[in-house]
């Protein structure tokens, strides 16, 4: 079966992409199932609960979050009482949302999705290696599918992941970092892996917000409204194929979707 993550979907531009193409490129590519990271998709930072059902309406399946995922107050009744939507497994559990969500896909065995955040330059968070165990562990015995977004900024973070998990998760798929990386490649125990899949939105930018004003703050320190760029806009993703039967990766491959592939798809 055939899996997609869509990397960090970034405001407006990010999600008018997905909703121009999402839905050919499952019968194009015949993707089984869909997830992409929505940590950004509300202006920038965070998710509202209208932009969620925006983006299961554009044809995803499922929506992983990071850092930012508490950003937007009203996606805390979402994250409570949807089940296709998770927050980072190494938060405390009494922070709100599910740290993990068992999706169906049609005519296809059960995929178990979830995220947990990195700790190098990033905020103290618990340990995502034992969050990642405890996710595993509290799997039916019918879940043989598992892809997580490891949502982290460095790559040595993301290939401690990658080795922590192979052979016991489908796919280690990084988000967070915004960048694609070109080491997508499966690992000795059946893992697909690669330590970013990218963002999806405008490329010119920094990270998706405009380069003027990341500029200005960076060079001056005074703060200023980072807003999201409108130029170039992409689709980044990873593409994962696995074994229904043993949950092992067989191969694994990168996505760029550019405005141009965008309009064909849509057209
Ligand atoms: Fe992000
Ligand atoms: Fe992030």
């Amino acid at each position: 079966m055939r899996l997609l993550l869509i990397g960090d979907i970034v405001g407006k531009p990010g999600r008018h992409i997905v909703t121009q193409v999402v839905r050919k490129l499952r019968i194009e590519e015949q993707l089984d199932l869909v997830v992409a990271n929505a940590e950004n998709a509300a202006g920038g930072s965070g998710l509202t609960p209208a932009i969620y059902h925006e983006l299961l309406a554009a044809g995803v399946d499922g929506i992983t979050m990071g850092d930012h995922v508490f950003r937007r107050r009203e996606i805390f009744s979402i994250l409570q009482s949807e089940r296709k939507i998770v927050r980072p497994a190494n938060f405390p559990a009494t922070a709100p949302g599910h740290e993990c969500a068992i999706l169906r896909p049609r005519n296809k065995p059960p995929v178990a999705i979830f995220t947990c955040l990195g700790r190098v330059f990033m905020n103290p968070v618990d340990c995502p290696l034992q969050a990642a165990q405890r996710v595993l562990a509290a799997l039916p015995d019918d879940v043989r599918v598992i892809l997580m977004d490891y949502h982290a900024e460095a790559t040595s973070d993301m290939q401690v992941m990658g080795r922590f998990l192979d052979g016991k998760a489908s796919a280690v798929l990084g988000t967070h970092t915004h960048v694609p990386t070109a080491d997508e490649r499966i690992l000795p125990g059946g893992t697909a892996f690669q330590c970013d899949v990218g963002m999806t939105g405008p490329m010119e930018s920094i990270l998706g917000r405009r380069i003027d004003r990341v500029m200005e703050t960076t060079r001056t320190f005074r703060p200023t409204h980072f807003e999201v760029a409108t130029e170039d806009v992409r689709l980044y993703g990873t593409i994962v194929d696995v074994d229904p039967e043993t949950g092992r990766a067989t191969a694994i491959r990168r996505l760029c979707i550019d405005q141009a592939e965008a309009d064909r798809l849509a057209g």
